[in-house]
C-alpha cells in the first residue's frame, strides 16, 4: 500500500520539478517555503517591536526602555495593533481576488513582497510617515498570503494528493522558523540599538525572500502564473470606477474630517474595526444565502459557521501575543533567564518555538490515535482547541495578580501561556485551513482561503474596538471575559458535535 502511494505520488509529481524533490516533495515547496519564511520574519520580527515603539519615550513605557517612540498610551498601542492586524488579515481576502482574477498567484506575490519591502522602507525612515508604512505592509502581506498559501496546493494533483497535508505541514514550519529567528535578531537591533534599524530589517528580510522567490520561480507549478478567471473589460471598468467612487468618497470625507481640525487616530481606527466584523459576517451570509447551493453544501456551509465563529474567539486571543503579552512581558516580566538577560521581545519567539517542539509530538499522537481508530474529529479538535485558549488567559490571571504590585515574574509564566495556546494552535490551524477548503460550495472554492483569514479579522476587530472604548485588555475583567467566552465556544460546540458533524456530510 505504502509503496503504491508512492508510487502514485511519483507519477503526479509536478512536470516542472525536473525530478528534483524537497524532503520528497515537489521542488517548488523549497521556492513557497522559503519566500514564507522571509516573509513571516519580517512580519513577526516587525510585529515584535511595533507595540513597544508605539509607546516607547511615553508614560507607559518601562522605565530605562530605549526611547525614540511615539510615546502613546498601551491602549492606543494596542487598538492600533489590532486594527493593523484585522487589516493583514482582510486584505487576504481581495489578494486572493487579484490572485484569482487579474495578476495570476504568482505574479500576486511578486507584487505583494515588493509593497511589504516599500512599507518597511518607509517604516525604516523616522518621521510622519510611520502609519503609510504600516498600512503599506498590511496592505502587501494581504497580497502575499493567501496566494502563496493557493501555490502549495498547486503542487499537488488535487486534494486526493497522498503528500498534500504533508506538504502543508512543512510549509506550516516555514512560517515557524521565520517567526521564531526574526524576534530574537529584531529585539536585538530595534529593541537595543534604534527602531527604525529594526524597521529596515525587516525589508532586507522581505527582500531576500522576494529574490529566492523569482530565481526559484521555474520550479512553481505552471497554474501559478495563470490568472483562473481573469475580468473581462466591462468588468475591469465596473471595478476602476467602484474604485474610485469609493477612494473619492474617502478622499472627501476625510478632506472635511481633517480640514475642520477633527481628525483623531480613532477617525481611522473605528471604521476599521466596524469593517472588520461586518464583512466576515456579510460573506458568511452572503455564501450561506446564496440559492444556487445544492443542500449538501448548505449543510456544509451551516457547519462551517461554528468553525468559524469558534475560529475568529480562537483567533482574538491568540493574536494578542504581540500586543497584551508582549506589553506583560516588557514591564511586569523579569527579563533574565539562568542568569543571563534579555530583551522582551525574545519571548515573542517562544510561541514557534513550541509549534516546532509539538508539531511532531502531535502528529505522532494523532497518528497513533486514528491507528486504534479513535482520532478526534475535526469538531472535537476545535473544542479542545478553544479549550485550550481559553485555559491559557484563565492561567495568564496568576501572573498578572502576582505583578500588580510592581513585582516582575518569571518568564515562566509566559511560558507556560504561549505552550497552552500553541497546544491549540495545533488543534485548530492545520485543520481549520483543511475543512475551510473541504466544506468550500465549489462556487467559492477559490475565495475559501481568504475567508479562513476572516476569522483572524474578525477576532482582532472585537479587541480593537474593545481597546478604542476603553477596556483595559490587560485587565482581569477583559481577561476573564475573553477565557469564558472561548471555554464556553468549545462546549458549545463539544456539545453540539453530532448535529455539527451530520451537517459536514462526508468530510471529517
Ligand atoms: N503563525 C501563523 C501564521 O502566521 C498563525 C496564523 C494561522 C495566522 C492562521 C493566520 C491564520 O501563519
Amino acid at each position: 500500500m505504502a509503496s503504491s502511494l508512492t508510487k502514485d505520488a511519483a507519477a503526479q509529481g509536478n512536470p516542472a520539478n525536473g525530478g528534483k524533490t524537497f524532503f520528497g516533495h515537489p521542488r517548488g515547496l523549497a521556492t513557497l517555503f522559503m519566500t514564507e519564511m522571509w516573509e513571516r520574519f519580517s512580519f513577526y520580527g516587525m510585529r515584535a517591536l511595533l507595540v513597544l515603539y508605539l509607546i516607547s519615550g511615553g508614560a507607559d513605557a518601562e522605565t530605562g526602555s530605549q526611547g525614540g517612540g511615539l510615546a502613546m498610551t498601551a491602549a492606543s498601542a494596542s487598538a492600533i495593533y489590532a486594527v493593523y492586524m484585522a487589516l493583514v488579515y482582510l486584505l487576504a481576502m481581495p489578494g486572493g481576488w487579484f490572485g484569482d482574477r487579474v495578476w495570476g498567484p504568482r505574479k500576486t506575490v511578486i507584487v505583494g513582497a515588493s509593497v511589504v519591502i516599500a512599507g518597511h522602507v518607509v517604516l525604516a525612515i523616522p518621521g510622519p510617515s510611520f502609519f503609510v508604512g504600516l498600512a503599506m505592509v498590511a496592505c502587501g502581506s494581504g497580497l502575499l498570503k493567501s496566494n502563496i498559501s493557493t501555490m502549495v496546493g498547486h503542487l499537488y494533483n488535487g486534494p486526493q494528493d497522498p503528500r498534500r497535508d504533508g506538504g502543508f505541514t512543512v510549509f506550516y514550519m516555514s512560517i515557524n522558523l521565520g517567526s521564531l529567528v526574526a524576534p530574537l535578531l529584531f529585539g536585538w537591533v530595534g529593541q537595543s540599538i534604534n527602531w527604525h534599524l529594526g524597521f529596515g530589517l525587516a525589508a532586507v528580510g522581505m527582500a531576500l525572500g522576494l529574490t529566492q522567490f523569482l530565481f526559484g520561480t521555474k520550479h512553481l507549478d505552471p497554474k501559478s502564473s495563470q490568472v483562473p478567471t481573469p475580468l473581462t473589460v466591462e468588468e475591469r471598468n465596473g471595478w476602476l470606477r467602484k474604485g474610485l467612487l469609493w477612494a473619492g468618497i474617502a478622499a472627501v470625507f476625510y478632506g472635511i474630517v481633517a480640514g475642520t481640525g477633527h481628525f483623531t487616530l480613532n477617525w481611522a481606527l473605528v471604521p476599521i474595526g466596524v469593517i472588520g466584523i461586518a464583512i466576515p459576517f456579510a460573506v458568511l451570509f452572503r455564501i450561506k444565502r446564496d440559492k444556487e447551493l445544492s443542500p449538501s453544501e448548505q449543510g456544509k456551509v451551516s457547519s462551517y459557521l461554528w468553525f468559524f465563529v469558534a475560529a475568529a474567539a480562537f483567533w482574538m486571543i491568540f493574536d494578542q501575543a504581540g500586543s497584551t503579552l508582549s506589553l506583560f512581558a516588557e514591564k511586569n516580566t523579569a527579563k533574565t533567564i539562568f542568569g543571563l538577560s534579555f530583551p522582551s521581545t525574545w519571548l515573542q519567539s517562544v510561541n514557534p518555538m513550541w509549534v516546532l517542539a509539538l508539531a511532531p509530538v502531535f502528529a505522532t499522537m494523532w497518528l497513533a490515535l486514528a491507528r486504534r481508530g479513535k482520532e478526534p474529529s475535526t469538531t472535537v479538535k476545535f473544542a479542545m482547541a478553544m479549550v485550550a485558549i481559553g485555559a491559557s488567559y484563565f492561567f495568564f490571571i496568576v501572573p498578572i495578580m502576582m505583578s500588580a504590585g510592581g513585582d516582575k515574574v518569571s518568564p515562566m509564566w509566559l511560558i507556560t501561556v504561549y505552550c497552552m495556546q500553541t497546544m491549540g494552535e495545533l488543534c485548530l490551524s492545520p485543520v481549520g485551513l483543511s475543512v475551510t477548503t473541504k466544506l468550500a460550495p465549489v462556487k467559492y472554492a477559490s475565495q475559501m482561503m481568504g475567508v479562513w483569514f476572516l476569522a483572524n479579522t474578525a477576532g482582532d476587530s472585537v479587541v480593537s474596538l474593545l481597546g478604542i472604548a476603553g477596556a483595559d485588555l490587560s485587565g482581569v475583567g477583559v481577561l476573564v471575559a475573553e477565557a469564558a467566552l472561548a471555554t464556553l465556544a468549545g462546549v458549545a460546540i463539544y456539545l453540539n458535535r453530532k448535529r455539527i458533524n451530520e451537517r459536514m456530510g462526508d468530510v471529517r
